[in-house]
């Protein structure tokens, strides 16, 4: 099972940018780690980060020509207002589950909403990058 995860905007920047929302560790570490929690989980994994949305839709668009099974994505702060993301998630038609490394949901009010929400299977947030682990474990389940 292949499965893509993808980070937008400013995530490059994670260990740098407020630490106290978004913790220490840098995208390298936090991708070592969900690369080796799912060692075990019998999936192949393409970590992807861009700060350009255009660039997130030719990705999103290359997983659906190489058959990719699941997507996990952060958007970053393009889950709020991208339609471009949320028109080329529904257009590959592969499942995806969204996540966040903080809770949108009591942080300002702009981030409570999620315009890729309702193109996505489900959402999670809160969790840290332990986040991403689980949107991969229940994206394996799903499909088995
Ligand atoms: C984020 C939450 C977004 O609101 C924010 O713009 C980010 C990171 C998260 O992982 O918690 O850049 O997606």
């Amino acid at each position: 099972m292949k499965i893509a995860v993808v980070h937008g905007v400013n995530l490059n920047f994670t260990g740098t940018r407020e630490p106290s929302v978004y913790g220490l560790r840098t995208l390298e570490d936090i991708n070592a780690s969900i690369q080796a929690a799912a060692d075990g989980l019998g999936c192949s994994l393409a970590f992807f980060q861009s700060n350009i949305e255009g660039e997130i839709v030719n990705f999103l668009q290359q997983c659906y020509h190489n058959k990719t099974d699941g997507v996990v994505i952060n958007p970053g702060a393009f889950t709020h207002y991208s339609y471009a993301l949320h028109d080329a998630i529904a257009s590959i038609g592969i499942p995806a589950i969204e996540v966040h490394l903080s809770n949108i949901h009591r942080r300002e009010e702009f981030r409570r909403n999620s315009v890729v929400a309702p193109v996505c299977a489900g959402q999670i947030c809160g969790l840290g990058a332990y986040g991403y682990v689980l949107a991969i474990m229940a994206l394996i389940h799903n499909k088995e």
